[in-house]
């Protein structure tokens, strides 16, 4: 069999993301976002089977950090080498191995191309008796090269900026005056809502799926128009709807034939006419 051309657009590719990575070509991409496995060492799974069959993926490492840390670098290797030069590279994780995947990311990535550590801030869920409750999850931010795009994002001036007026701080880059599209979103991400309630629109029912304001944050800022955008832990597709929404061009790929399932029917209710690439590209 060929192999498919992946740059056509639209295109869900089910299988392990090492295997499908490994067949593309380098520098295709513009953008990644990965959401992986974190190594919580936890089940994730929605008991209610539907038509799609139970929901969830396994999360559990025999042998721990020490075999999930070799795994997770040999698919950033991957990412590394489809991106484009001019590509950026979102790394979703968590306290259980955030640490560890930065350092796997400085080696792949070079440490002079990291960009940005940002952290997600949000409430709800779980309170420990014991612990501050952790309520927040880190994203790297990685370039491959320092050609790369960054599209500003804003928020509004708080009522007591807009009263008062920008604080003034001496330096050359204090301008006097607020600007017309509002203050810089910084690294410090707190206005992006995690999805707990069973009622959230958005919800399609898959265990450790992120919102949509999320993603078009990331997208945004970090791509234009026509770009080719890839989630290689898909999930149940939320990068790709996003990116599809704004006229990006996307790839995902996901090893759970369920997630794949689900992700194909949100693609179809968005008129995205997706290509469903079922196994390895052999
Ligand atoms: C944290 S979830 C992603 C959630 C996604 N961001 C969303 O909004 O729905 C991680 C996903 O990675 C998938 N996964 C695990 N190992 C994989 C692999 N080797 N290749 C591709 N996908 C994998 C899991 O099945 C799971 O759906």
């Amino acid at each position: 069999m060929t192999i498919p051309c992946f740059l056509q657009p639209n295109t869900i590719y089910c299988g392990d993301c090492k295997e499908i990575l490994t067949k593309f070509p380098d520098a295709c991409v513009d953008l990644v976002y990965a959401d992986p496995p974190f190594c919580t060492n936890q089940n994730y799974e929605v008991s209610k089977e539907d038509e799609y069959g139970t929901r969830g993926f396994e999360d559990r490492w025999k042998g721990g950090i020490q075999t999930y840390i070799p795994w997770m670098e040999a698919r950033i290797e991957q990412i590394y080498r489809v991106l484009k030069h001019s590509g950026l590279f979102y790394l979703h994780c968590s306290i259980h191995a955030g640490h560890y995947l930065k350092v796997a990311c400085d080696k792949i990535f070079g440490y002079e191309n990291f960009r940005n550590e940002i952290i997600w801030c949000y409430s709800g869920g779980g309170i420990p008796k014991k612990d501050f409750p952790n309520k927040h999850d880190t994203i790297f931010r990685y370039s491959k090269s320092k050609k790369y795009t960054y599209n500003p994002e804003y928020r509004p001036y708080t009522k007591g900026t807009v009263k008062r007026g920008r604080t003034q701080v001496k330096g050359k880059y204090f301008d006097e005056g607020l600007r017309k599209e509002g203050t810089p979103i910084t690294d410090w991400w707190t206005d992006i809502k995690y999805i707990h309630s069973p009622t959230d629109k958005e919800r399609c029912g898959y265990p450790t799926q992120k919102s949509e304001s999320l993603l078009e944050r990331i997208i945004k800022s970090s791509s234009n128009p026509n770009d080719v955008v890839l989630d290689p832990f898909s999930g149940c597709g939320t990068t790709i709807a996003v990116a599809h929404k704004l006229a990006r061009r996307w790839v995902g790929i996901e090893i759970s034939p369920v997630a794949c399932n689900l992700m194909k029917d949100r693609m179809i209710e968005l008129d995205a006419n997706p290509n469903v690439i079922e196994r390895s590209l052999e």
